[in-house]
């Protein structure tokens, strides 16, 4: 126990009207500076800093203060008084005030740190995180951390104001069928038998619904075993929910309230009461994405029908295969000639850029500002061609069309992606703005060129939309799904969908996707039967915890809002997880450790 006794307040709940109180504070050391007779030490708790003085006629632990270093652990007891004229710090809450010390405890020594908590921003991330229990005091990580306690908070307000329970579902479980490779832990009971980490409480939160609990949440952990991205993370964490006999729209309805909730409250944002409900197919069209970022224009223009006989061959024979077309995005502006914003050199780095998403080239046409057309393809075609797709293309003197030829999914996804970029390049994204709108008639199948068979766009309990049933078997590529994705700023931040509650319509599905009916009973069996037994109407939607907090805490890097998170290769770089393990430990588990091949 500290002799100075305990904890009056955190240093930055100190303000000018608390002046002459005596105070206890507790917390790290800063920075120190010693004038002699004078010394200076700020010091920080989760809240802040505030200053501490040590003088020597005033304070009785004088000489304790000459050994403090930083991220020294101090108690501190003495006089809140106002700073002097020229000690005031206007950038500083605690600015104008500061901490006569009349007697003080060294709680624990420290050793020099590998980096400065100020200085963080500029240090390498891989000591940050090797450290990362001193990166937790920099006040980004502390400001976070914050942040996503008070939206859990406000989440298990919402859920419970609402009539939701929060229920735990397991970790060790059996594989769930959301696309990504599943995390495996061996049984040492059961030898060569292995559980599976859940990828969501999926199957879980359904069997709740057929158990009668009628509405769920749980923020719950999930795993994927999937390639690491900036918003992405093997472990991370879903607001999942699910309710009993309610449509889509109510679904659509509670959780977008929660939105609206979290971000009034956690980020003082207000998010319009309605927002817009976008079909997938428009959204593809027009954003090239199933998560448009509508904050900005550069939207798809097809011309496929101007493309067939145009003279060109890549166009044409684009637009002669089925599922092919050709289709551009007038960058308006994108072309100046005095001041460039794109030279050809950039219009060549557009055409490298587009490789990375599978498309065989780049064409392009250039409008000067004296009207004349720079070009790689109008060589190809008649003025009338060229003349229809400028004014297709509503194009200007110094606008860029740039275009794909090519399968759909491939004109696309590389569109999609070029919009993205040359937003960015131009610098046409409003940061302070927050987007947000509705996804939804998702398709329910996706050809799968890899497997050869449809798979689930979403997972194969979605709903298909009733007035599509009948194509189920003849036409698949047609059904839409009741799904619904929530997107803001153009990234997915949650998705969901009405499940089948039918039997023998979810076994039509199945058999669409290609299992077997061994294979259903051997890996969905248990969920399959429950049916058997009275399943209500029921429906959900899961969001994803960190990517809600990245949008409110404005970062694009997910690592920064999970305290210790993994880094590219799904590896801890402060434990070293993972690490092999004794001899004895796979022994029991009934595992041979083999060389990688
Ligand atoms: P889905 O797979 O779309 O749906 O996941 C829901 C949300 O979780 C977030 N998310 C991730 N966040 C960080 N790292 C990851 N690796 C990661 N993967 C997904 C996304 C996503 O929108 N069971 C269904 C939900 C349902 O149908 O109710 C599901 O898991 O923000
Ligand atoms: P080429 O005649 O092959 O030099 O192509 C002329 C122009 O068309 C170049 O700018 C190529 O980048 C572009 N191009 C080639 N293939 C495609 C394609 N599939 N879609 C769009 N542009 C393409």
């Amino acid at each position: 126990m500290s002799k100075i006794g305990e904890r009056t307040h955190y240093c930055t709940e100190l303000t000018v009207d608390d002046i002459g109180k005596e105070v206890i504070v507790k917390g790290w050391a800063a920075k120190r500076r010693d004038l002699g007779g004078l010394i200076f030490v700020d010091l920080r708790d989760r809240t802040g800093l505030l200053q501490i003085v040590f003088d020597a006629s005033a304070t009785a632990d004088f000489a304790l203060a000459e050994k403090v270093r930083s991220e020294y652990v101090l108690a501190i007891k003495g006089k809140l008084r106002h700073r002097s004229e020229d000690r005031i710090n206007p950038k500083l809450k605690t600015g104008m005030i500061e901490v006569l010390c009349t007697s003080a405890e060294i709680l624990a020594d420290a050793d020099t740190p590998p980096f400065a908590i100020e200085d963080a921003d500029s240090v390498n991330e891989m000591i940050r995180l090797k450290y990362r229990y001193i990166d937790l005091r920099t006040d980004g990580m502390v400001e976070r951390m914050r942040l996503k306690s008070d939206i859990m908070h406000v989440t298990r307000n919402y859920f419970h104001k609402n009539g939701f329970w929060e229920v735990e579902t397991p970790y060790l479980g059996k594989s769930t069928p959301e696309g990504a490779r599943d995390y495996l832990v061996p049984s040492r009971v059961k030898n060569g038998s292995f559980y599976a980490l859940p990828q969501s409480p999926q199957l879980y939160k359904q069997l709740l619904m057929i158990g009668g609990v009628d509405r769920y949440y749980q923020i719950a952990r999930c795993f994927r075993d999937e390639d690491l991205r900036a918003n992405r993370q093997p472990e991370f964490t879903q607001i999942d929910m699910e309710m009993s006999f309610v449509n889509q729209e109510q679904v659509m309805d509670m959780t977008y309230g929660l939105i609206r909730e979290v971000f009034k409250k956690c980020g003082g944002v207000k998010l319009p009461k309605n927002i817009r409900k976008m079909p997938y197919d428009e959204a593809m069209a027009r954003f090239g994405s199933d998560k448009p970022d509508t904050r900005f224009g550069l939207e798809l223009i097809d011309i496929s029908d101007i493309a067939k006989g145009c003279g060109f061959q890549v166009f044409e024979r684009a637009v002669a295969n089925k599922g092919g077309s050709v289709r551009m995005i007038n960058a308006k502006g994108f072309v100046k000639e005095d001041d460039l914003i794109l030279s050809r050199r950039d219009i060549d780095a557009l055409g490298e850029f587009v490789k990375t998403y599978k498309a065989k080239g780049l064409a392009w046409i250039s409008v000067r500002k004296n009207g004349e057309l720079l070009s790689s393809i109008t060589k190809f075609m008649s003025k009338e061609t060229v003349d229809a797709i400028l004014s297709r293309a509503n194009a200007e003197a110094g606008d860029l069309l740039l275009f794909v030829a090519d399968r759909n999914d491939i004109v696309f996804k590389t569109l999609g992606a070029l919009r993205l970029h040359l937003a960015e390049i131009g610098n046409l994204i409003d940061k302070s703005k927050f987007d947000v709108l509705w996804v939804v008639d998702f398709p329910m199948f996706e050809w799968s060129d890899e497997e050869n068979r449809f798979v689930a766009q979403h997972h194969p309990f979605t709903m298909p939309h009733e007035s599509d049933i009948e194509f189920l078997e003849s036409d698949p590529g047609r059904v839409r799904a009741a799904a619904y994705d929530l997107v803001i700023n153009g990234e997915e931040s949650g998705g969901g969908s009405i499940r089948i509650h039918d039997r023998a319509l979810q076994k039509r599905i199945f058999n669409i996707l290609g299992f077997t009916d061994e294979q259903i009973e051997e890996r969905f069996g248990f969920f399959v039967n429950a049916f058997k037994y009275g399943a209500p109407p029921h429906g959900g939607l899961a969001f994803g915890l960190d990517r809600l907090v990245m949008m409110l805490a404005h970062t694009d890097n997910i690592k920064d809002v999970i305290a210790f998170p993994k880094i590219q290769n799904a590896s801890d770089v402060m434990t070293q997880a993972p690490t092999p393990v004794d001899k004895k430990q796979t022994e029991e588990l009934g595992l041979k450790v083999v060389e990688k091949i």
